[in-house]
């Protein structure tokens, strides 16, 4: 069953989301001895990384994934690992060899070749996929999670392909890598962060029907956590 969290507004949604992190990253470490998260971009989560910088101080033994990145340079202000940069991995001084960025700069094809042996190199595989202990993801307007966007080729991708590149997104810029979704629905957990009425629809259409036009949809539903505003939370059916 999906674990459905409401708050009346973003600050408190944050609030929530840093200390689940936190406790999952926690639990994941003590239970294997290294606990493997993923970070999605977007503004959503900015808060939530904030605020977990003071939920949790020792990260040892954590190592940083992305569930998505667009192709560009590491410093461009486009960067999802330039804002996790800011907003977490630097004030919480994790050394640069626990932080695995996808490298944008090698465009889509490369970037995510890379990418996917890298994460079956280190992260432990259950039932042969990578097994990440909590993806934090946000979800677009159109329903999207990561780089997946509704309908994308992208989302037929089988067990074997584990990260994709994104040539075509409907949200700039158009290159991208992503994680795919079979690699979202081995991990251990997903969190979902949605704020703000403009995501309202999305998340009502995300944890209605699983359809391909709707990829938030296609996430397991007993590893999905969903915390949300007021604003974001679903309509009443009919509403
Ligand atoms: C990205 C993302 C993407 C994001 C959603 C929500 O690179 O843009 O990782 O999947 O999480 O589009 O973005 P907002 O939080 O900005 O609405």
């Amino acid at each position: 069953m999906t674990h459905i969290s409401t708050f009346p507004g973003a600050e408190q949604a944050a609030e929530r989301a840093a200390r689940d992190i936190a406790q999952q990253l926690r639990r994941a470490r003590e239970a294997r001895g290294t606990a493997h998260l993923a970070l999605s971009g977007g503004g959503t989560p900015v808060r939530a990384y904030e605020l977990l910088t003071g939920e949790l101080s020792d990260w040892d033994g954590i190592e940083v994934w992305f569930a998505d990145e667009r192709c560009v340079a590491p410093e461009d202000e486009q960067s999802n690992y330039l804002m996790a940069r800011r907003t977490l991995l630097e004030p919480v001084r994790i050394p640069a060899a626990r932080v695995h960025r996808m490298q944008g700069e090698l465009g889509p094809d490369d970037g995510a070749a890379r990418y996917a042996s890298t994460l079956r190199e280190l992260v432990p595989a259950q039932t042969s996929l990578p097994a990440l202990d909590l993806v934090v993801l946000g979800i677009g307007p159109d329903g999207h999670v990561a780089s997946l966007f509704p309908g994308a080729p992208a989302l037929d991708a089988g067990e074997q392909e584990l990260c994709l590149g994104v040539h075509a997104s409907p949200k700039p810029p158009p290159r991208r890598i992503t994680l795919s979704l079979p690699v979202l629905c081995a991990a251990r957990r997903c969190l979902l962060l949605a704020t703000g009425a403009e995501k309202r629809p999305a998340v009502t259409a995300a944890l209605g029907e699983p359809t391909r036009e709707v990829p938030a949809s296609l996430l397991r539903r007993e590893r999905l956590s969903v915390i949300l505003d007021d604003d974001a939370s679903p309509s009443p059916p009919g509403g």
